[in-house]
């Protein structure tokens, strides 16, 4: 059997001293880093504040202050990743069913030798690869086909449609619109929808290159047509031969090659720098701009032939804030993406983290959402992102804090409703970030566990999916096992 990887941390949770020793220097002889903690509440605590979640989870069933299920639905729920063996001395077809039930990978009963041990650690181990492998190949495939658009709003639903009946022609695209909106996206979706998808997409960015190389970058030289010129270059357009151009930031294009790009356009030929001859070429030209090409045109800035001809179809690209109904689609998408990336598991957002995206306003648009997921993916350490984890422009965010919680509005307000309200939002916002276990919530909310229950059933707050730490005796646990499991 292969050996594991020598990253993967191990939690031991086992009441009894001897048998914890014995899995501490178990678990380092096979190579594994290993934590060992001692009891319920302790292991609860080590699996929600650990910076990463644990590989493997081994714990015993029945101790003095919990269960071992609800460490199997606390580890789970940390993370889908985290694989969980549950060891018990009186094991009962129902205790394991429920265990497994809760996302345990396996049982064992007690006692049971190293060897039956190590089989079985070693391949939860393999398992867990295989998921993260599975995972890190689906956003490997994500990123090299970058054409998908989403978005569900009304206009980026007119946007696809026109994209699909516009991208068998070779009519030229004009899109417009703010830094980061996803023009060049766009531009990506329209090649990939096309019957040149096969051929090459390239992009040249038309103000990133000095004037002077910008011809011949564009249409190509021949050798020693110019000085410096030491080997033939084919130039973008007959190097993309049959596929897509993508000319962005177009208005950045010197006046003298607009004039240029004007016929190359009109003659569908290129003349590289120096030569005497034009060549024939067959490509798509899409170019895109975020400044306001009518007004270069009325200044004389832009050509005003070179505007009508690319002007063929326009595609106006809105700001990120008057899509709202892609912003939340966006951000599960990124989140999905980056935990990929970066091994991690987050499931969602809390309710505040997820108000304060909606609420904000996006002036770098969809690229500054996207940057904002992946910080917050690197920051995230609990099973959700939460507010903290956001940057302060949108954790602040004044429509968050809600004028009601904090200043008094002009016409007063109803204190008792504004206090059940910042309660209301405190409590979920805990359980949402502890996944559920109560226990730890009530320590993060600095109240009993008893309080926080009261709080909970006094504010009518149902937490379908984990029970926690509070459970009655352990007979009783066994038989709760018609509760969610995770
Ligand atoms: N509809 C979308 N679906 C998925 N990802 C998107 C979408 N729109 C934009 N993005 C992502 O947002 C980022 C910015 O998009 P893009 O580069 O296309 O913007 P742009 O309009 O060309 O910006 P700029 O004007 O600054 O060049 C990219 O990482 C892109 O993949
Ligand atoms: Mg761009």
């Amino acid at each position: 059997m292969s050996q594991p990887p020598s990253d993967a941390r191990i939690l031991v949770v086992e009441d009894e001293p001897g048998l914890r020793d014995m899995l501490a220097i178990f678990f380092k002889r096979v190579g594994l880093t290993v934590s060992v903690q001692g009891s319920f509440q302790h292991g609860v605590d080590a699996i929600t504040n650990a910076p990463e979640p644990y590989a493997l989870v081994l714990t015993d069933l029945m101790m003095p202050d919990g269960t071992g299920l609800d460490i199997v639905t606390c580890a789970r729920s940390r993370s889908p990743r985290t694989e969980v063996i549950v060891m018990t001395a009186h094991s009962t077809v129902e205790t394991a069913l429920e265990a497994m039930r809760r996302g345990a990978y396996d049982y064992v009963a007690k006692p049971f030798s190293t060897s039956e041990l190590r089989e079985l650690v070693f391949k939860a181990l393999e398992k867990r690869d295989l998921v993260t492998e599975n995972a890190r190949l689906r956003a490997q495939i994500a990123r090299e086909r970058p054409g998908t658009l989403l978005g569900q709003s009304k206009v980026m639903r007119d946007i696809v449609t026109l994209i699909e009946r516009i991208a068998n022609t070779r009519s030229t695209v004009l899109l417009t619109g703010d830094s980061g909106t996803g023009k060049e996206r766009i531009a990506r979706a329209i090649h990939d929808y096309s019957d040149r998808r096969d051929k090459p997409f390239l992009v040249i960015n038309c103000g990133a290159i000095p004037e002077s190389l910008m011809e011949s970058e564009l249409f190509g030289h021949d050798k020693g047509a110019f000085t410096g010129a030491t080997s033939r270059t084919l130039g973008i357009f007959r190097e993309a031969e049959g596929g897509t151009v993508l000319l962005d930031e177009v208005g950045e294009l010197p006046t003298a090659l607009q004039v240029k790009l004007l016929r190359v356009l009109q003659e569908r030929k290129v003349r590289g720098v120096g030569a005497t001859t034009e060549q024939p070429v067959d490509v798509r030209v899409i170019a895109a701009t975020n400044r306001n090409v009518e007004s270069e045109v009325r200044q004389g800035t832009f050509r005003q032939d070179l505007y009508y001809r690319l002007n063929v179809i326009r595609i106006q690209v809105p700001p990120l804030k008057e899509r709202q109904d892609d912003v939340l689609l966006l951000a599960e998408q990124f989140l999905e993406r980056c935990n990929a990336e970066h091994q991690k598991s987050i499931r969602g957002f809390s309710t505040d983290a997820k108000r304060a995206i909606c609420s904000y306003n996006f002036p770098g648009n969809v690229r500054e959402l996207e940057n904002v997921i992946e910080r917050a993916v690197m920051l995230a350490n609990g099973p959700v992102i939460g507010l903290g984890d956001l940057p302060p422009e949108l954790s602040g965010s004044s429509a968050l804090a809600g004028p009601s919680l904090l200043t008094l509005p002009e016409s007063g307000c109803h204190l008792d409703e504004v206090l059940a309200e910042a309660e209301r939002r405190l409590l979920v916002e805990a359980l949402e970030r502890t996944g559920g276990v109560r226990t730890s919530a009530a320590k993060l909310l600095g109240v009993s566990l008893r309080s926080l229950r009261y709080r909970m059933q006094k504010l009518a707050l149902e937490v379908g999916e984990s029970d926690d730490g509070d459970l009655g005796p352990p007979s009783e646990q066994i038989l709760s096992s018609s509760r969610g499991d995770e």
